[in-house]
């Protein structure tokens, strides 16, 4: 639920800028690419990952409703559809910066997606799925669990900048 927080604020930006672009400002290709880093490597790599890997993977071996399992599927839904749109939100973007003007009208509707992906959806995991997915787990389970999301953010900046240099060499 912290990592909500900081998503909701990247989400307020995006949505400002899609705005600004909408209003003739031309799109800003660095802050788009931060936007893009940020929603893969925070949001979706760290955060749905810890949710994906760890929580709802747990989740699987209780026996959960099936109002459970639906809003669960949703939410996974959700996050494939939100990777489809950053991967479409990087390429319009690298399409506006090598001067393709078609790009701006793809930027904004890829932004518009996302903005109204986002919020509905952590509010939904904030107050129904959080809270009733603590319900199937034991305080020492989710203790563990903690301590795993620990160990998973730990590797993540290693990861990310062994892909940075792998990236560098290739050029
Ligand atoms: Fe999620
Ligand atoms: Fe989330």
């Amino acid at each position: 639920m912290i990592e909500h927080r900081l998503i909701e604020r990247m989400i307020a930006v995006m949505d400002r800028h899609r705005n600004d672009i909408e209003n003739g400002t031309s799109p800003d290709n660095a802050l788009l690419d931060a936007i893009v880093d940020f929603l893969r490597t925070y949001a979706d790599r760290c955060h749905h990952g810890k949710e994906e890997d760890l929580l709802f993977t747990a989740l699987k071996s209780k026996p959960m409703t099936p109002d459970m399992v639906m809003a669960m599927d949703r939410l996974i839904d959700d996050h494939a559809r939100s990777r489809a749109l950053v991967r479409r939100l990087g390429e319009s973007n690298a399409r506006s910066r090598g001067g393709d003007a078609s790009a701006t009208g793809d930027i904004t509707e890829a932004i518009a997606g996302l903005v109204s992906i986002y919020p509905d959806h952590i509010r939904r995991e904030d107050k129904e799925f959080f809270p009733a997915a603590m319900k199937y787990l034991t305080k020492e389970e989710s203790d563990v669990m903690l301590s795993e999301f620990r160990e998973f953010d730990r590797k993540l900046i290693h990861e990310k900048y062994v892909a940075v240099v792998e990236g560098a060499e290739k050029r």
